[in-house]
């Protein structure tokens, strides 16, 4: 019985090659059953997008995420941070939160702490409105990037995160009313961590709030562009 099933396993087996017309030709115990096709396992055919570049792993000096990618993106995809803060991963140093603050600085970074949570909380409740996906879906994104400005201040402080960052909090009742509470809001963050960054007397505090200064003009014409959508 046990010899007739196996004649009839390699019979269908045959078969299969046959019909996929690779009949005769050894396939290998992990191949992708083209004749001379890549191994399952092991090397990775390049995706037609990335033109043979490999893939490599990159940080943000600025949020410390880790980006997987085939080359440097426009801006860092958790922290909205410009493409020059992304550096390779062998090319950020662990250490580079370990500051010592002085009086003001740690206020500053109370004040951004208690900005980013309201921000964040604001733009979940935007997020949960039902009449607009599009524009619920834009928010819920800006929500996160708010919220890892957050996690990026709460670490400088050595603080941990406000246990109600990712509680949706109030929104105005209509996105004109939001976009616009939205834009006056980017607008304080922007110019106020400019002038954190002006008095830190800390390189990486300078460079933390000058680089979140600069994303939250890009979400100033996020607004801009949100108003399209209404
Ligand atoms: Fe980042
Ligand atoms: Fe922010």
């Amino acid at each position: 019985m046990l010899g007739a099933s196996r004649t009839s396993l390699a019979q269908a087996r045959e078969r299969g090659r046959e019909l996929a017309g690779t009949s005769g030709v050894d396939l290998g115990p992990l191949s992708s059953g083209r004749p001379g096709g890549a191994p399952l396992l092991g090397a990775a055919r390049p995706l037609p997008h990335t033109k043979g570049r490999a893939m490599k792993l990159y940080r943000c000096r600025i949020c410390g995420e880790t980006y997987l990618g085939h080359g440097v993106p426009t801006e860092c995809p958790f922290c909205g941070a410009d493409a020059e803060y992304i550096v390779l991963t062998e090319d950020y140093p662990e250490d580079v939160n370990d500051v010592q603050l002085t009086e003001v600085e740690r206020a500053d970074l109370e004040t951004s702490i208690e900005l980013e949570t309201s921000n964040t909380r604001f733009y979940l409740a935007m997020a949960a409105r039902k009449d607009n996906p599009k524009l619920s879906s834009a928010y819920k994104r800006l929500a996160r990037v708010e919220a890892e400005h957050c996690s990026v201040f709460s670490k400088l402080a050595k603080m941990p995160k406000p246990a109600d960052l990712l509680e949706p909090g109030e929104e105005l009742g209509t996105w004109e009313a939001d976009i616009d509470e939205s834009l006056r809001r980017e607008n304080l963050a922007s110019a106020l961590y400019a002038e954190f960054a002006g008095r830190a007397t800390s390189p990486r505090l300078r460079e933390i709030w000058s680089a979140v200064s600069r994303v939250e003009e890009t979400h100033i014409e996020l607004d801009g562009v949100a108003k399209g959508y209404i």
